[in-house]
């Protein structure tokens, strides 16, 4: 349920999160009037400045490049519900004014009820003091209204500072107060994973390791680290994409049946998944890194990145779950930044069907496109029309653009951010659940950071290309066969 009266409060308001995706989803959602009655929306941060410099910072986040009159319109609206606040990080009497601030707002409804989103668009540095400050200074107790807490990666750099982070914020916030972010579950088409395996007798028949050799989800990115390099050689591309994003992904697609829709009977599942996947190996792990190629800058060009980084920016590793469903099916999770195009699918390829009658015959695929262009198609093999007996691979074919052609797809961070509102936990990410997606990339990202010895030398790919060229060996080793037309 929304709550009537609730303030949003971003702290971190002028930083690239709240830019990029924070302001613009809650505007997203105010113009197809989704937030609750009467909400308010407080900016926070370090940086002075009066409101109509927030608004017009507000005004520079929001895009409106046919300058539609209906959004300017809604966004004069959005700017008088919006206020600043500046304050640090770190010290109490900064959060006992944002309070002030915010009893303000509250006096002005009239009604006892209060009601607090803190969303922190923050670095991890600064998560637990500003935890603690919300807690000492701005929360609400349960009878006078409801408080939240909205966190988001990086949690951690691998399991025992993970379990340190959420320790120390677990002091102050319940799990139930809690929504993490793992913006891939606000994704349209992750949350249709659901619908496509549960509502489907035909998918369940064949959703498991005797129809299906392998699985891969994959994530390619076009462009490079340019600008984030000092950010992301602390962490690379497993912590990045892989031990979240694409873990997220594996979990729906491989889960059982939850008992209902409720977040904790989901949540339960994924879990239970995760744990049937032991640590992943050192052989069954490939790492890349860019160098420049096709006029763009290396990796290692950065000048935010150490001259001698070994930090991975492309990686392909391989997990197995251990239960009956998917015993020896290999899960190949592969990301890569700096590669030949924008693509985000899940593939899963089927066994040969047996031989006798047909030759060369295509496997059959089915694969989920994520991003861009949604699509789900299954790759069935016909014959050609005509006098002759002849298989060819084709296409099944549900193509968003084609099928739902009105309909827009929500920003994730929309669709977060609105279940954050109605406090429904299910597309986010649970304690126990990131705990053991870090139990199971713990050991392999211990080995990469040169924890035990030395740390292994990514091979290196061209800025731009399909990755390093080791990958096709890398996928075929674990039974991937292109389709025969291919
Ligand atoms: C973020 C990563 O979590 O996801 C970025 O930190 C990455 O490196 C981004 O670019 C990708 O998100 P999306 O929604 O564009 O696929």
């Amino acid at each position: 349920e929304l709550k009537d009266n609730t303030i949003i409060i971003v702290l971190g308001a002028s930083g690239d999160l709240a830019k990029k995706k924070t302001y613009p989803a809650l505007f997203g959602l105010y113009r197809m009037g989704f937030l609750p009655k009467g909400v308010h929306i407080v900016g926070y941060a370090r940086t002075k400045m009066d409101d109509a410099e927030y608004h017009k910072r507000i005004t520079a986040y929001i895009k409106n490049p046919n300058n539609d009159p209906e959004v300017s319109a809604k966004l004069e609206e959005f700017k008088k519900l919006s206020t600043y606040i500046s304050g640090g990080y770190e010290d109490s009497p900064s959060f006992a004014n944002l309070n002030k601030h915010l009893e303000k707002i509250e006096s002005s409804y009239g009604v006892k009820e209060r009601n607090r989103v803190f969303y922190l668009a923050l670095p991890p540095s600064v998560f637990i003091p500003v935890g603690q400050h919300l807690k000492e200074q701005c929360y609400v107790t349960p009878d006078v209204g409801k408080c939240r807490i909205i966190v988001e990666k990086p949690f951690g750099k691998d399991l025992d500072s993970s379990r340190e982070l959420l320790g120390a914020l677990k002091q102050h916030w319940t799990e139930d107060e809690t929504f993490r972010i793992d913006h891939y579950l606000g994704k349209e088409m992750t949350k249709n994973l659901l619908v496509l395996r549960f509502a489907n007798v035909a998918f369940n028949a064949f959703w498991d390791k005797n129809s299906i050799s392998n699985v891969q989800i994959t994530f390619k990115e076009p462009f490079g680290t340019e600008g984030r390099g000092g950010y992301f050689d602390e962490f690379g591309i497993i912590r990045d994409i892989l031990q979240n994003h694409l873990l997220q992904v594996l979990s729906i697609l491989t889960m059982e049946r939850p008992v209902s829709f409720a977040a904790e009977d989901i949540r339960d599942e994924k879990v239970k998944v995760l744990r049937a996947i032991p640590p992943i190996e050192r052989s069954d792990t490939l790492l890349g890194q860019y160098v420049a190629a096709n006029g763009k800058p290396g990796y290692l060009d950065d000048d935010t990145v150490p001259h001698n980084s070994v930090c991975p920016t492309f990686a392909a590793t391989t997990l197995w779950i251990h239960n009956p469903r998917w015993e020896g099916v290999p899960f190949i999770l592969k990301a890569g930044k700096a590669l030949n195009e924008a693509k985000v699918e899940v593939r899963i390829q089927f066994k040969d069907v047996t031989k006798g009658i047909f030759k060369d015959i295509s496997r059959n695929e089915l694969v989920i496109r994520i991003q861009p262009s949604e699509a789900v198609y299954l790759k069935l093999n016909t014959k050609t029309p005509g006098l002759h007996t002849r298989a060819i691979p084709t296409e099944m074919d549900l193509t968003y653009k084609r099928r739902f052609a009105e309909a827009a797809i929500p920003e994730a961070y929309e669709s977060l951010i609105l279940d954050a509102l109605k406090g429904d936990h299910s597309n986010f990410v649970r304690d126990d659940e990131l705990d053991v997606a870090w139990k199971i990339f713990t050991p392999i990202l211990h080995w990469i950071d040169g924890k035990n010895g030395p740390a292994p030398h990514p091979v290196s790919y061209p800025y731009g290309s399909r990755g390093p060229k080791e990958l096709e060996a890398f996928i075929g080793k674990y039974g991937f066969k292109r389709t025969v037309a291919e």
